[in-house]
């Protein structure tokens, strides 16, 4: 690695763990790019729905995957199809649909491809379930990055008081309980651990410790980097 090089940076763990936020506050810092993956599970399952396609049949939803056009704007925003879903992609109901379409192989292969298109060069910061042992498994730096479900759930709790959104701790709790499973026994890419991913509990730690710990990290790499 020379020192004018720019690292790749995955970021895996459960839902609500809070890695977006540190994703995203990382590739700030650094000037790199944030590639929210989920997003891209979840402008799949917007579609099918949008599209009256049955979630639960993997043929019908694997045969219109050619049909999706899935940009992420720098600034966070989400386009499917020329049509902006940042938003709407974030309700419940696309939640759990985007967890069902993500347990389906042709679904993780065309998005992955895409990823790993998106993250050529180097200079990235990709949160997901995946990144470290799947989409980027040579990641200069992985994280593991995990809370008790019952943090997750304050957050998330927390964050839908302040949106006006519906909040009720022990259906927020029940629902995250249900991913976690579902996403860490699905056949094809479970959630798991890379063997050399760095894990971070973040249920007793704030925002900002959390984002020092990993610039800690990056600038680590970076400098053992200048001298290689
Ligand atoms: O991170 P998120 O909640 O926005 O992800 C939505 C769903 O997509 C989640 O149930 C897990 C799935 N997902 C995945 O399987 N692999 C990824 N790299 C990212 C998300």
């Amino acid at each position: 690695m020379s020192m004018t090089d720019k690292i790749s940076i995955a970021i895996d763990g459960p839902s609500a763990a809070g890695k977006s936020t540190i994703a995203r506050r990382i590739a700030q810092k650094y000037h790199y790019i944030y590639i929210d993956t989920g997003a891209m599970y979840r402008c799949v399952a917007y579609y099918m729905l949008a599209h009256q396609i049955d979630l639960q049949d993997e043929k019908a939803v694997s045969a219109k995957l050619d049909q999706l056009d899935i940009r992420l704007t720098n600034d966070g925003k989400v386009f499917l199809n020329g049509e902006e879903v940042t938003s709407v992609i974030r309700e419940d109901a696309i939640s759990l649909a985007a967890s069902t379409v993500s347990a389906y192989p042709e679904v993780r292969a065309f998005l992955v491809e895409m990823q790993q298109s998106m993250s050529q060069g180097g200079g990235v910061v990709l949160d997901g379930r995946d990144i470290g042992t799947v989409v980027l498994p040579k990641a200069e730096l992985k994280i593991y990055q995990i809370a008790s479900p019952e943090a997750r759930a304050m957050r998330r709790y927390q964050e839908n008081m302040r949106r006006q959104l519906p909040a009720d701790f022990q259906t927020i709790l029940k629902e995250i309980e249900q991913r976690d499973y579902q996403d860490t026994h699905r056949a094809t890419s479970p959630l798991r651990k890379a063997e050399d991913a760095r894990v971070l509990d973040t249920s007793e730690m704030s925002i900002e410790e959390v984002v020092d710990r990993v610039s800690g990290w990056v600038d680590e790499i970076l400098e053992r980097g200048k001298h290689q």
